[in-house]
This record gives C-alpha cells, structure tokens and sequence, in this order.
C-alpha cells in the first residue's frame, strides 16, 4: 500500500508540473513516504531524516517532508523533533501533499495536516508506474481487525472500501493505458464490501468484474486474512482466467495461545482448513504467508508450532518479523519478553525451513512449462529478461526485449533460491 501510495503521489506531483529526481541530493524538495508497522522502519525515516539536516540549514529553500503513517502518527512532534521539516502530510491527506507544496514554495511557512478524515484517500489519481504493464488498485483502505500487535488500524484509520463502480472503472483505464496484471490491494482484501451501501458485493464479485475487462491477461489481490478466506473467494480464483493462483494469507503464528493473544481470530486448525480448501479448489495454488517471532510470552514450544505449519503447508514463500511493540496497541502494554537474541534465532530458523520447502518445490518444477508474464530485463543479467508465473514465481530466461509485458511460455531449466531459469518456447503460430 505504501508503494502504490508512493506511485500515485508521484503521478499527482507530475500532473502539478513538479519533476522526479531520484537523487536526494540534488533534489530541491525531499519526501519520505513513511511506515510505521515496525520500530525498525521508523528508525531508519529517522536517520535519513537527521541526515538532511545540515543541508537544510545550509539552504533555507531546501524542502523535507514526512508523509504516510509515520506522519500521521506522529504529526506536530516531528517538526519538534526536526526543526527543519516543512511538511507533515499523514495517510489521508496524502492527495493534498501538491497542494501543500506550492503553499510552503510560495512562503507559506511550514504545514502540518494529520487530518481523521479518510474520504479522500480513495481519491481517483494517476499513478506513475514503476513497470508500465503493471498496476496497483486500491480497493479498500484502513483496517477494523485490531491485531493486538499491529498499528494500521491506528495510523491507517477505519475499513473503507471503494465502490465497485469505481474500481473497475479505475481498472478499464488502466487497462487501455497499456496496464496487463493489476494487484488489487486492501490490508483486509478479502472483507471487500463490507459497509458499501446498496446491494452486497464482496471480493468474489468484483474479481468477476474486474476479470472482465478487456486487455488485462492477470488479475491479483493481497493481503488476505485467514478468516475472512471464503469458499466463494477460492472458487472465484479457480474459475476466472486472469485471477492468479497466488494466495499471500498471513498466519503469523501456528501456536493457539499466541494466535489467541494476537487476537486473529482463528486458530492453528482453522488456518490448516484454510489451506487444505485452498488446495482442493484451485489447482496449482501456492500460499505465501508472514509470521511473527518473539511475539510476548511465545515459547519454544509455541515456535515450534509454527515451524510444523511451514513445513507442512509448504509455503511458496514466508516472510518473517521479529515483533516489534507498537505504540497504541494492546501487545504494547505486554512485557516484550523474548530475548532479542531468541528473536533472531527463530527468526533464522524460519527462514531455514522456509527455503527448505521451498527449494524442494521449485526443484520438482524443473522440466515443466509455466506461462510467465514479462516484467523486463533481469537486474542481476542485462542480457536477460525477468518475468513471473501465475503463481508469482520470478523466471529469468533469454529472450528479445520485445516480450516486456506480454505473456510466453518458459521450459524450466534450472533454480536457485528465489529464482527459476528456463528457456522460452516458440509461440505457436
Ligand atoms: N512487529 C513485528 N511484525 C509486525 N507486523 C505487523 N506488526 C508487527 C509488529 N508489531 C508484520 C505482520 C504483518 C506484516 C505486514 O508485518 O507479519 O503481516
Ligand atoms: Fe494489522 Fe491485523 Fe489489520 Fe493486518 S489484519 S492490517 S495485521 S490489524
């Protein structure tokens, strides 16, 4: 969400005539688009921002900003803490971030604008793109599950979800401006429409909308929560063609006592039937998940837990966080007792498993031809392209530059963590 916040804000500064530059340094305005799920992000916003701190002073037309939930969360105190910010934008208010700009450009002094107010953040605005034939689709903000540990509900406000109407034809526009695979994104994706006045519609509904636009060939959606994971969900994602067989389900712990206290919602046995539906109903499904480690009071016994669902759900790929407290939330007035040295062992021992399942699955995948949509050429071999499977897997083959953003067929040659190598195959004529 943070990203597509950064690409759209980067499309409304172009639209009000102001330039990119992707070096800070000689950049005459700075933005840091803030998260502040974990301590450690916060840190670093910390760093760079004391960083510019001589060259602000040195230069009073040097302008620094702080947007998204860092702003939001901290608003006014920022500026007490870095006297030279000129703006605090927070993550309702981000649309305005233009229009606040030109303010403080003409000498209007220093703005701070952490406004409640959630409406505008659904705002239609033009996003720059990062890949031209990718696109990212809000259809819902904020967050009303309240995980004991987490913050966006605090930050990022209420769950709101965007009128179907809107989205498609946000998605129609996309679509004709050359976009082929949009992610459609929501912290709660799968309680889309919940709330929306008129008749019911939820996330299986507007995949089949947004399946049928002309032009796209993919269709995706994160983040999905466990309990609101439907059978009419799954069975839309086994049934439109262009909705990928990708499902990213946080479970954050496999321990009920943990699950408990992070208030999920569901336990260790409601996640396993989640998987194993998903399975049954889509062929070729992969789950990717997140997890916490050090969550208060988690035993070994509890991690270990966790490390039986990794390697019995076989995740195509887990991401892992050592837990954090969070201002305002529950799990904050808990005593943080998992040693920080425990933390990073469970951590690594996760990610041991995790690459594991995982080698052992795209091993089994070499031989076989996957259809991969062409992203560009490789980062790690400009001679290369790079592209993805349905199921979100990265391909990195040899091919002409020409297949950026159409889809082929690659036979699968060979794999190392985090990425399969093959061959294309001729499309037939
Ligand atoms: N500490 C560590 N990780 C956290 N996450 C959210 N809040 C915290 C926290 N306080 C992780 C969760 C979530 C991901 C986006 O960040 O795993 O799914
Ligand atoms: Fe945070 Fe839980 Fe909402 Fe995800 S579902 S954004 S972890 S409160």
């Amino acid at each position: 969400m943070n990203k597509l916040d950064s690409q759209l804000l980067s499309g409304e500064l172009m639209r009000h005539g102001f330039v990119l530059e992707g070096d800070a340094d000689r950049a005459d305005v700075v933005l840091y688009n803030t998260c502040s799920v974990r301590q450690h992000a916060e840190d670093r916003v910390f760093s760079h921002v004391g960083a510019l701190r001589r060259r602000a002073e040195r230069e009073p037309g040097f302008i620094v900003g702080v947007i998204g939930c860092m702003a939001q969360r901290l608003g006014a105190e920022l500026v007490r803490r870095f006297d030279f910010i000129d703006l605090v934008c927070g993550t309702r208010a981000f649309p305005d971030v233009p229009r606040h700009l030109e303010r403080i450009l003409a000498g209007g002094g220093p703005v701070v604008d952490v406004r409640e107010d959630g409406a505008v953040a659904c705002r239609r605005m033009p996003a720059m793109r990062v890949r031209p034939h990718s696109a990212h689709v809000a259809v819902m903000r904020g967050c009303d599950n309240y995980c004991s540990y987490c913050i966006v509900p605090y930050v990022r406000g209420r769950e709101m979800s965007r009128r179907p109407a809107d989205v498609v034809s946000e998605v129609r526009a996309l679509a004709e401006d050359g976009a082929r695979e949009v992610v459609l994104l929501g912290q709660n994706v799968n309680s889309y429409g919940r709330g929306l006045p008129g008749p019911a519609v939820d996330l299986a509904d507007l995949l089949g909308m947004v399946n049928d636009v002309p032009g796209l060939y993919r269709v995706r959606f994160v983040t999905s929560n466990p309990k609101d994971m439907s059978d009419r969900i799954l069975r839309a994602v086994a049934e439109l063609d262009k909705v990928c067989e990708h499902l990213h389900v946080p479970a954050q712990s496999a321990s009920n006592p943990v699950l408990e206290r992070m208030n999920r919602r569901y336990t260790a046995g409601q996640y396993r039937d989640m998987a194993r539906r998903a399975r049954e109903t889509i062929p070729d499904v992969e789950l990717a998940s997140d997890f916490i480690v050090g969550f208060p009071g988690e035993t070994a016994q509890d991690f270990d837990r966790t490390l039986a669902l990794v390697q019995e759900v076989r995740f195509q790929q887990s991401f892992v966080f050592k837990y954090s407290p969070r201002p305002h939330t529950l799990a904050a007035r808990w005593p943080d007792d998992v040693p920080d040295q425990t933390k990073r062992e469970r951590n690594l021992r996760l990610l041991d498993a995790q690459e594991a399942v995982d080698t052992k699955r795209r091993t089994g995948m070499i031989g076989s031809d996957v259809q991969v949509l062409v992203d560009g050429v490789s980062k790690g071999d400009p001679r290369k392209l790079s592209g993805r499977t349905r199921q979100n897997d990265i391909v990195v083959f040899e091919g002409s530059e020409e297949l950026v953003g159409r889809l082929c067929t690659v036979r699968l040659t060979d794999s190392t963590p985090l990425t399969l190598f093959g061959a294309v195959l001729p499309t037939p004529s």
